[in-house]
Parts: C-alpha cells; sequence; structure tokens
C-alpha cells in the first residue's frame, strides 16, 4: 500500500481528503498540531472509512519532530500540505505568526522530501491568489494580483517557493491546486467543517444561524456590479475537492504529469451570490434564513469564479455535486453537532 502523508489531516478539507485517499487504497499517515481541530476527527474518519490512519500530533513547523515521523513512518511516497493558519482576519493582525506557521511548515517539508525519497507534494492554494480577477471565469493564467491579507500573501510565496525548490531540485514535483469556496459536509454527516468561534466563512454562519446558534446572517452588501448586487463566489463541494486531491497524488506517482509543477483550479465553473445561497439553502432544507443586509467587508472581492476546463481535461476530474445537495450536507452537519453536543 502507497503511503501518503496529509499534513493537516484532521482539519476541514483534510479530513474529506483522508477518507478519499483510504477508499482509493492508499494509506495514510496525518500530521496535524490539533490548533484548529479535534483529536476526534481520526476517530470519526475511521468510522466513515472503515480504517483508521496513523495520527501524529506534530506541529509542521518543527522540523525535528518532522524528520522523526519521516524516520518511524518510512517510504512516504507523496504529501498533501494543507497545514495552514487561514483566517484572513487575523492574518491583519498577526502578521508574523502566519508567515512563520505557513511558510516555514512548507520549507520544513521541502527540505525534508529529498531526505526522504518523497516523490511529490500536492499544495493547498486558493484563488486568493488572482485577487479581482481582470477576465471571468478565471483561467490558470490569469496574473497573479498583490494580495491583500498576510493569509493570501502566504499562499502566493509558497506556490513560489514550491517552484523554485523544485526547478533547483528536480528530485521530486508538484501540484498546486487553487480551490474556490469548499463547503458543506461528508454525506455521513460525520465529517465537517468546525469552526472556532464566531464563523468567518459565510455557509457555516448560514448554517450557525438557521440552528439558532446566531441570532441573524450579515449579508456584506449588495451594492456590487453583480444581478443582485451581493458577491459571487464559486462554492465547491468539498467531497468533491477531497477526489481532485486524489488524482493529483495518482498523477504525481504515476508519473503523469506534463510539467514538474502543475497547476489546477479547483472549482465548479458557476458562480453564485450570496443572496442566491441563502435562497438555495432555505429551499434545501425548508428552513427559513433570518438575515439583513449590511454594509461591505473590507477586503472582499466583487465576483470570482473559476474556469475549471484544465482540471476536468486533463486530471478527468469534475465537481458534480448540485450545490442544493451540498448545502443540506452542511445543514445535517450542523444538526449533527448539536446532538454531538459540539456546538
Ligand atoms: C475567503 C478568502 C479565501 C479563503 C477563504 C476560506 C479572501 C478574498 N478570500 O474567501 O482566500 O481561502 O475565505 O477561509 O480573503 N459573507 C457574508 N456574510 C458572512 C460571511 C460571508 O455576506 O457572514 C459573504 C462574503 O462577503 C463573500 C461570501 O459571503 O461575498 C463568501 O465569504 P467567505 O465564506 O468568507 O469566503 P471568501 O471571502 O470568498
Amino acid at each position: 500500500m502507497k503511503k501518503i502523508l496529509v499534513t493537516g489531516g484532521t482539519g476541514y478539507i483534510g479530513s474529506h481528503t483522508v477518507v478519499e485517499l483510504q477508499n482509493s487504497g492508499y494509506e495514510v499517515v496525518i500530521v496535524d498540531n490539533l490548533s484548529n481541530s479535534r483529536a476526534d476527527v481520526v476517530d470519526n474518519i475511521a468510522e466513515v472509512s472503515g480504517v483508521k490512519p496513523a495520527f501524529e500530533e506534530v506541529d509542521c513547523v518543527d522540523k525535528e519532530a518532522m524528520r522523526k515521523v519521516f524516520e518511524k513512518h518510512g517510504n512516504i511516497e507523496a504529501i498533501i500540505h494543507f497545514a495552514a493558519s487561514k483566517a484572513v482576519g487575523e492574518s491583519v493582525q498577526k502578521p508574523l505568526l502566519y508567515y512563520r506557521n505557513n511558510i516555514v511548515s512548507l520549507i520544513n517539508l521541502l527540505e525534508l522530501m529529498p531526505e526522504f525519497g518523497v516523490k511529490g507534494i500536492v499544495f493547498s492554494s486558493s484563488c486568493t491568489v488572482y485577487g479581482e480577477p481582470d477576465e471571468l471565469p478565471v483561467t490558470e493564467n490569469a496574473p497573479i494580483k498583490p494580495a491583500t491579507s498576510p493569509y493570501g500573501n502566504t499562499k502566493q510565496i509558497n506556490e513560489e517557493i514550491i517552484r523554485d525548490a523544485v526547478k533547483a531540485n528536480p528530485v521530486f514535483s508538484a501540484i498546486l491546486l487553487r480551490y474556490f469556496n469548499p463547503i458543506g459536509a461528508h454525506p455521513s454527516a460525520l465529517l465537517g467543517e468546525l469552526p472556532n468561534g464566531v464563523p468567518q466563512n459565510l455557509v457555516p454562519y448560514i448554517t450557525q444561524t438557521a440552528i439558532g446558534l446566531r441570532e441573524q446572517l450579515s449579508v456584506f452588501g449588495n451594492d456590487y456590479n453583480t444581478p443582485d448586487g451581493s458577491c459571487i463566489r464559486d462554492y465547491i463541494n468539498v467531497v468533491d475537492l477531497a477526489k481532485a486531491h486524489v488524482i493529483a497524488i495518482d498523477r504525481i506517482l504515476e508519473k503523469k504529469q506534463d510539467e514538474q509543477v502543475e497547476v489546477f483550479n479547483i472549482g465548479t465553473g458557476r458562480g453564485l451570490s450570496v443572496l442566491e445561497l441563502v435562497t438555495m439553502f432555505e429551499k434545501a432544507t425548508g428552513v427559513k434564513l433570518n438575515y439583513k443586509i449590511v454594509g461591505r467587508r473590507e477586503g472582499d472581492i466583487e465576483k470570482v469564479w473559476a474556469n475549471p476546463e484544465r482540471a476536468n481535461k486533463v486530471l478527468g476530474w469534475k465537481a458534480d455535486t448540485p450545490v442544493e445537495d451540498t448545502l443540506l450536507s452542511a445543514w445535517k452537519w450542523q444538526l449533527k453537532l448539536r446532538e454531538r453536543g459540539i456546538q
């Protein structure tokens, strides 16, 4: 069985990806410092997939501890690197923390990879690298815009670090996946997003409002240059997204890459406004949502959605879960959290 190291494997996207890797016959070693996730996610992964992954509570910033993980587990074929701090607002308050966490972690991995014969790395990047795109839908060739937050900057810098590292030492390869807006939960309702404190992202805020944990959703702005005035995003189902990682790992290990560093947009190709998403949530769940329109949120992009053709053609991957089903899965997850007494 081929062994894959998944950093941040108890997190939101990481946990779903671990399950898909296991379902495809990979053996997984999770590294996570649990800074934004719970240890019992490992049990839930086991419940979904039937296999308990190896788990090391280690911070990727600690290079010696990471070296020990590679020594202990041996024969790690490839890495999927999710572990990162991701709160945009917090990154503005604590930029050095974000640069240290997100950049040092990656450098440690890139230094350890050749030492342990690791063949490749899949990196969690973001459509945030495009900023406010000049053309929509946005392709991978769109220019990289100056980052609007230290968080966004770490994604851009890390993409460059990977390119430079591979160029200088082509013993391994990389795939950069630029995610649009991941939402939803595993259909089993055993895995999902667990925000720390007040959710900053739209869908967790919607589900927490629907269940009564929050009084009202604030829709940030209805005066944008969009059909209904609210911002437009490309909302991608988290299980669809997880599957893209498995294909990327297959591609690296089967040496199918056209270039040593490849980049793919991972989105649906469909843009939805905040108000459209709210209406769809209400329809899918039958729950009426209390919301009000407020002013714009600083730093928000007006509209962005993917041209996912490259991933469709080259990877043979396509997001195919209907948004309504995805929203329903997020709602079921929220209900399950209450049942478990978590939120
Ligand atoms: C942001 C980041 C992105 C990051 C992602 C996940 C930017 C530009 N984008 O995406 O890089 O990967 O978070 O952490 O920094 N909204 C409301 N009310 C709310 C919450 C959100 O109206 O309570 C609106 C926002 O204005 C936006 C949309 O919902 O139009 C989606 O917001 P959000 O889920 O926070 O994701 P992004 O800002 O797109």
